[in-house]
């Protein structure tokens, strides 16, 4: 396969050409994608035709998979690993769960280890008179570390935030089981990318409840500022989703948003996996 790059232009974000992910990769390929992941932070490959096998095997290549509390009720048939993301019902029942991410997040942050990274595979994309609709917005926590003043640099550097499952709304309420395993965590608010080592900014307006060794007020406000300065338009990628693109976010330096501009009777069908990762630094 001879594998071409194309930056989006954005502050983030790639498309990978000349790869077809329904066949197996040789190292040297998996290689390339895996680079330009790490460097891009979001990657995306067009036109793809993938069983729910080949989206598991390619998840797997970038290490174990994670498993997410909503696969634990909408899955796909025989593959527990894929989540499936839609607002299709079938017989007054959601097939997937709806409005997986309207705010600004980065996935599973509120655990020990957050996952590495997450893979969308679009099925059924909505639109409207050609349109595409249901786009997904990414922001680079990395060139907003970049862009900040040293002054702040230097205030934010080695704190940590407490990040609470319970803290963001959620389009399904979790049940008190699902918070329980989730008790409250501690992450640099500045981490280090594992493979990269670049540093970025890692706060999440929602998600994030408090700054250690800051006082509660302060600390607030700190996380509005910071949470809203990652999402300035010029950290930020918009994807236009076509069906059979399958596209790839990384969860330390990536924050997301899915955009709710269409409804029933346009649908929305995606599958979704998650790769583990690691804590933290
Ligand atoms: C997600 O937050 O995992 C889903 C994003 C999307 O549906 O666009």
């Amino acid at each position: 396969m001879s594998i071409e790059i194309i930056p989006t232009g954005a502050a983030l974000g790639a498309e990978i050409r000349g790869v077809d992910l329904a066949r197996s990769l040789d190292d040297q390929t998996f290689a390339a994608i895996e680079r330009a992941y790490n460097e891009y932070g979001v990657i995306f490959f067009r036109e793809q035709r993938i069983t729910p096998q080949q989206q598991v095997a390619f998840t797997r290549r970038f290490g174990e998979i994670e498993f997410n509390i909503f696969g634990e009720r909408w899955s796909v048939p025989d593959s527990p690993e894929i989540v499936v993301v839609s607002n299709v019902t079938e017989e007054g029942r959601p097939i997937g769960v709806r409005r997986a991410g309207e705010n600004w997040h980065s996935d599973m942050c509120y655990t020990a280890r957050p996952p590495r990274g997450t893979i969308l595979y679009a099925l059924e994309i909505p639109d409207l008179f050609g349109l595409p609709l249901g786009d997904t917005e990414f922001a680079s926590g990395a060139a907003a570390w970049d862009a900040l003043p040293e002054s702040m640099r230097q205030r934010i550097e080695g704190r940590r935030a407490v990040f609470d499952f319970a803290g963001r709304k959620r389009a399904f309420p979790p049940t008190q089981s699902e918070v329980d395993r989730y008790p409250p965590v501690k992450h640099p608010i500045v981490r280090m990318h594992p493979y990269t080592g670049r540093k970025c900014l890692y706060v999440m307006r929602d998600d994030c409840i408090g700054i250690e060794g800051i006082d509660p007020e302060e600390a607030e406000a700190l996380i509005t500022a910071l949470a809203d300065h990652i999402v300035k338009p010029a950290f930020i990628y918009r994807h236009h989703w076509r069906p059979s693109d399958l596209l790839m976010w990384d969860n330390c330096t990536v924050q997301h948003r899915a955009i709710q501009d269409y409804d029933l009777p346009r649908r929305r069908l995606m599958h979704r996996t998650t790769m583990g990762g690691a804590p933290p630094v």
